[in-house]
């Protein structure tokens, strides 16, 4: 599929949008984001298809909302468009529903040329993504995110995969999209508690290598959550020219991409704990860890306490959980986590990886964390043993 970034046109409604290119060499691709995207899917899409179809595919949630104004866009340019329509949850994202994803495919006659498209939040995003990484040895996708989560990070870099038993995001690979379009207006319908969770997510970057960015999220963060179109526009658009930059300096997480891990250790190992159940939302679970990798790094002496403090103050008063007494009331065992954390992916040789802060702004990879200093702030953090009941 050929990039495209057609000009203005016609009968569509006003749009205020943003552009953001993420450098790939021949993978290379836009990130288009603002308000109006979705009423543009046609005209941006179809001059760069390899052939003139795609498949949408989408949740029972999303769809109500949005598939059939993206199909009508696709097919008045032209497109021809089956529909393929998830259950939500992250329990799609699973061997079964893939399996079922793909004989649907193969069974609509999906071709080389046949292009996926990935209406969704970060699940569908994934799902779609790997599906679309191993049909027919590989064919085109393109992301259009519907969740701030989805718009800040997931659909952005390449990631794709699903869970497995023995644990989250296990089974992937990488896989770029050939076209993001964010369409922030999407943003009116999502549930205010999964807009929180992806808030974390764009806090993650001020924290990781912005600090400017923080201190205009502590400015403008409650208005973005309110609803507020700049603050939206403005936070997407940062936070994907902060991933674009990472990806394009390390596509596969062979170095400054791990930052992007800053508060996953911790947090993979609470949605563990709660077998990824909706009573912690992947967002909340990283604003849990990046609380978390805060104490962790006062607690080595690398951190300013008034750094740390900040970020806890601000993740709060965007009403994220900062601590596992703020989840749903269950007993929290420092030990039990220690050996999720132990299983993540982002162990190496037996060595637990964290993404750890000399400040605000400031993170980096620690490798030899000393497991008796991860135990004492889970310990701290769950109340001794047991908390939040
Ligand atoms: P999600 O896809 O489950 O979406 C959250 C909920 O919102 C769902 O119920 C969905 O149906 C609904 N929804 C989505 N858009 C909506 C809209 N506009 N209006 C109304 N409802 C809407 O969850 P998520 O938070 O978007 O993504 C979480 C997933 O993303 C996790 O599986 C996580 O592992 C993955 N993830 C992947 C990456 C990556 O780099 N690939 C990065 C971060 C997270
Ligand atoms: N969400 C982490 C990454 O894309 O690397």
């Amino acid at each position: 599929m050929k990039p495209t970034d057609p000009d203005s046109q016609s009968d569509e409604p006003p749009s205020t949008t943003e552009t953001v290119h993420l450098e790939l060499g021949a993978r290379s691709y836009d990130i288009v984001v603002g308000e109006g995207v979705l009423a543009q899917t046609g005209r941006r899409l179809a001059p760069g298809l390899e052939s003139p179809r795609v498949v949408i595919i989408t949740d029972a949630n999303v769809a109500p909302h949005y598939l059939a104004g993206v199909a009508q866009a696709l097919r008045g340019q032209g497109v021809a468009c089956d529909e393929v329509v998830l259950s939500p949850g992250e329990q799609t994202k699973d061997f079964k529903h893939l399996e079922d994803l793909l004989e649907r495919l193969l069974a609509a006659n999906t071709e080389r040329g046949t292009t996926l498209v990935a209406l969704g939040g970060g699940v569908i995003g994934d799902i779609v993504g790997f599906a679309a990484s191993i049909l027919l040895r590989g064919v085109d996708y393109v992301q259009i995110p519907t969740t701030l989560l989805a718009q800040v990070d997931s659909a952005v870099g390449g990631k794709t995969g699903i869970n497995s038993r023995q644990g989250k995001n296990l089974i992937g690979s990488f896989h770029q999209p050939r076209l993001v379009l964010a369409d922030t207006d999407t943003l009116d319908t999502l549930p205010a508690r999964e807009l929180r969770a992806g808030y974390a997510e764009v806090l993650k970057y001020g924290l990781i290598r912005d600090a400017a960015f923080f201190a205009w999220l502590e400015r403008h963060g409650a208005a973005l959550l309110a609803g507020d179109r700049a603050a939206r526009r403005h936070a997407v658009v940062t936070s994907c020219r902060a991933k674009a930059q990472i990806v394009a300096e390390d596509e596969r997480e062979g170095g400054v991409r791990a930052l992007l891990n800053l508060g996953h250790t911790f947090g993979h190992a609470f949605e563990a704990e709660t077998g990824f159940a909706s009573e912690l939302l992947h967002g909340e679970a990283v604003a849990l860890g990046m609380a978390l990798a805060f104490r962790l790094s006062t607690q080595l002496g690398l951190c300013p306490d008034d750094d740390r403090d900040r970020v806890i103050r601000h993740l709060a008063a965007a009403g994220l959980p900062t601590s596992p007494a703020a989840l749903a009331p269950r007993a929290w065992h420092a030990d039990a986590l220690l050996a999720h954390m132990a299983r993540d992916k982002k162990v190496r040789d037996g060595k637990i990886r964290f993404v750890l802060a000399r400040g605000i702004g400031r993170a980096f990879v620690a490798d030899e964390v000393p497991t008796e200093a991860v135990r004492a702030v889970l310990t701290e953090a769950t109340g001794g043993v047991v908390a939040g009941s």
